[in-house]
């Protein structure tokens, strides 16, 4: 045991531990209490949040020496083994050295609580670690990607899946996750934009709303709930050129407008954690934005968790060519009110100094501490560090069978059918022989998508699988991969096999795509092809005259311009996860009736981009038979498939569009109905959409902007009125001075399937 402080006896760990356990065994002493703070001088430039366990926070700070604040305000990653995780030497000693405050990529109940026990055991204050974890779209049983699942336009949904991942991630011992991402993006050759729920505000908020409630749950004592984390503040959607962690450089309204909206409902809804993001903001790296973090986040807005800084961010404001070495950097961002440090350790080393030399006051580093002490606190582990290692329940939750049937109803329900000519699906299950031509055919690996946290792609269900699993015996299903899964590796080896296959079939379903480190973290694209063969590969087997389906698996829009053109009937896929092959079969055959709509505008090509749906007019408006007007002379100005885009087996119609008021003050409100009504054979969803419009403003308005949305089951003839309620709150947008208004004047109301096929009608706000 290394400490440079003397050790307290064992005694004393056991008086200090009961006095912890009976001052948080009270439930009403849980509760949030507002009225006392950590001690701090009244004239300190610091600034305070409230704590939710002041008391007791205040008593553990008491007892730590600087050297075991700084600690607290560390945090360090597990590596992988064979075996599982497993922490550095280094990072073990450091443990015993009270010099980290959590740990991430740290799961199972073995490994954790082999650490726990250090940390508790084996330190002067047994302060419990933090276990983290990036669990984005499941935990052991894997969910589709975070683009596909809001492609169910159904946060509810999504809720329920954060809550089974939050069961399996808690019984492995985690107390935190870093997501949601709710970076909003309009530009498809950045790569995590498969971490997000499109280019719309409104549903990155609505979606990352439900995944902090279904993580952090209504009691976070509760050990089937972890803290989440709103990611990345701010602006990280939108790097030049969709080039990850690149220069952002958009205006204070867009920044307010458009992507901090779904980060005020993240702290509306009680996030407990936000990291910071990795690009700078108007000329300053976020991880040292006194703007973001202080101004917006805790002055405007009264966040009282912690911040967590991205991985090396810290450090990482040297290269940007903001903090002169690592003492200005820590200094910045500790003042930034910056919490804990992912990776960089550079408050662990410079912070010390800093209070000594008088740079950082004291109050500005126990803020930091206290802060986190007190998510220690609301997660009950001073109560019992190690209330979350219980080899029983981990053995049990993992990889239930409900999580696994429910795997498969996000995943049916993610699914988004892009194209359908003359019914071409569902297929028949008596087709004679089928054949699953494609890297993607029978891939278990890449199904997974980018993170996929404690998921096994040995558990996944492949396509290939999914479709035996689905047609009777007899049926021939035969698979050839055709074309290797690579960006750089265009060999047709694999051709003859596939067309042998293509010519013998009756049906070809065609998986193509992505690997699934195509998209994600540092995997920004030039241009949206397939990659490889792949695109030669569709052609060919198109050119043997058997029927073709296309199945596209990827964590982005690719540019299906010639598929678009020339194949009937085409499903998106992304990554669907542990289910992904029992889902897609159950599209194809008709088992499941898709309703999934896009959350992207799919571009025409990369060069439209980015083209996202609530652009601006302008004031030369695209006229195809005038040259001087806002368009290309070599695309559409169109995406390809419109934002809210999806077919289903079934044909819906709109018919009815009322407004309740024909006008409203800006402190009203008024309801807004439509008929909608399935006018085909079968039972579907449908996605109801509600945009609208401020046609003259002191400030430009976007052509669209989302305000609600419902999805709905409808029987076959069945006709059903939704009412949307739209308040003028909703409506606001920042004048000149960026303050909100509502000025009076016409808005044009549009309700209809995709934001391109709309009903409208309009009211005025007087
Ligand atoms: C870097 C990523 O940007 C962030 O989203 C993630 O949570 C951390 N790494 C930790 O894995």
């Amino acid at each position: 045991m290394k400490m440079n402080q003397q050790p307290l006896n064992i005694s004393f760990l056991v008086l200090l531990a009961a006095s912890f356990f009976m001052t948080s065994c009270d439930t009403a002493d849980r509760t949030h209490v507002t009225d006392t703070r950590v001690t701090r001088s009244s004239d300190s430039p610091v600034r305070f949040t409230e704590l939710r366990h002041p008391e007791k926070v205040d008593s553990v700070l008491a007892l730590m020496t600087m050297e075991e604040k700084v600690g607290q305000l560390n945090l360090l990653s597990s590596g992988f083994a064979e075996t599982g995780p497993v922490l550095s030497e280094e990072y073990r000693d450091m443990i015993f050295e009270s010099k980290l405050g959590g740990v991430f990529n740290a799961h199972t109940v073995e490994h954790t609580l082999d650490l726990q026990r250090i940390a508790v055991e084996e330190t002067r204050l047994g302060i419990p670690l933090l276990f983290a974890f990036d669990v984005i779209h499941g935990h052991r049983t894997i969910f589709p990607v975070p683009l596909a699942e809001s492609a169910t336009w159904d946060p509810e949904l999504i809720r329920k899946a954060s809550r089974i991942a939050a069961k399996e991630a808690s019984a492995a011992g985690l107390h935190w996750t870093f997501t949601p991402m709710i970076d909003i993006s309009p530009d498809p050759r950045w790569g995590r934009i498969v971490e997000s729920q499109g280019e719309d505000p409104l549903l990155n908020a609505r979606f990352g709303v439900a995944r902090i409630e279904g993580f952090q749950g209504d009691d976070l004592y509760d050990v089937t709930t972890i803290l989440a984390t709103a990611k990345h503040f701010a602006a990280y959607g939108v790097p030049e050129a969709g080039r990850d962690y690149n220069t952002v450089d958009i205006s204070e309204r867009t920044l307010r407008e458009f992507h901090l909206p779904p980060f005020k409902a993240a702290v509306e809804a009680d996030v407990r954690t936000f990291m910071t993001a990795f690009n700078e903001y108007d000329g300053v790296p976020a991880t040292g934005s006194d703007f973001l973090f202080n101004r917006i986040l805790r002055d405007e807005w009264g966040f009282d968790g912690f911040v967590v800084t991205d991985y090396t961010a810290i450090m990482e404001m040297m290269p940007h060519g903001y903090a002169r070495d690592e003492a200005h950097a820590a200094e910045l961002s500790i003042n930034a009110n910056v919490d804990m440090d992912m990776m960089s350790q550079i408050f662990l080393n410079e912070l010390p100094g800093l209070v000594d030399q008088g740079i950082v006051h004291e109050e500005q580093v126990d803020m930091a501490v206290a802060r986190i002490l007190d998510m220690k606190f609301e997660l009950g582990l001073f109560d019992d560090p190690y209330r979350y290692s219980d080899y029983d329940r981990e053995a049990e939750t993992i990889m239930r069978e409900d999580f696994l049937e429910f795997a498969l109803e996000v995943a049916q329900k993610s699914i988004v059918l892009l194209k359908n000519e003359e019914q071409a699906l569902p297929l028949s299950k008596d087709a004679g022989h089928i054949a699953v031509i494609g890297p993607l055919g029978d891939n278990q690996y890449d199904l997974l998508g980018s993170w996929s946290a404690a998921g096994e792609w040995s558990d996944n269900v492949t396509l290939l699988q999914g479709i035996r699993n689905a047609v009777p015996e007899n049926v021939r299903v035969s698979h050839a991969d055709g074309a290797p899964l690579d960006l750089h590796d265009d060999s047709r080896a694999g051709f003859e096999e596939a067309l042998r296959l293509a010519r013998q079939a009756d049906v070809v379903i065609m998986a193509l795509g992505e690997g699934r480190h195509m998209s994600g973290e540092a995997a920004s694209r030039t241009t949206l092809n397939l990659p490889g063969a792949q695109q030669d590969l569709l052609e060919a087997v198109h050119a043997t005259g058997t029927p073709v389906v296309l199945v596209l698996m990827a964590g982005r829009p690719l540019d299906i311009r010639w598929a678009d053109e020339h194949i009937p009937a085409i499903v998106n896929a992304w990554y669907l996860g542990t289910r992904s092959g029992d889902a897609i079969a159950s599209v194809l055959f008709g088992d499941h009736n898709p309703g999934g709509k896009l959350t992207i505008s799919w571009p025409y090509n990369v060069g439209q981009i980015p083209n996202y749906y609530y652009a601006k007019k302008t004031g030369r408006p695209m006229d195809p038979d005038q040259r001087y007007t806002s368009k290309f002379i070599d695309a559409p100005n169109a995406p390809l498939y419109p934002f809210g885009y999806g077919l289903s087996y079934t044909t819906y119609e709109y018919d009815n569009l009322q407004l309740s008021e024909t006008g409203i003050s800006n402190e009203g409100r008024l309801s807004v109905s439509v008929d909608v009504t399935n006018t085909g054979d079968v039972t579907g969803d449908e996605i109801i959409q509600l945009y609208t419009r401020k046609m003259v403003a002191s400030v430009t308005r976007p052509v669209r902007q989302l305000r609600d949305f419902t999805r709905i089951t409808l029987e076959p003839g069945e006709t059903r009125t939704v009412v949307f309620e739209l308040d003028a709150a909703q409506l606001y947008y920042l004048d000149q001075q960026l303050e909100p208004v509502l000025e009076s004047g016409t808005v044009m109301v549009y309700v209809g399937p995709n934001v391109a096929e709309t009903l409208e009608a309009s009211f005025e706000v007087r």
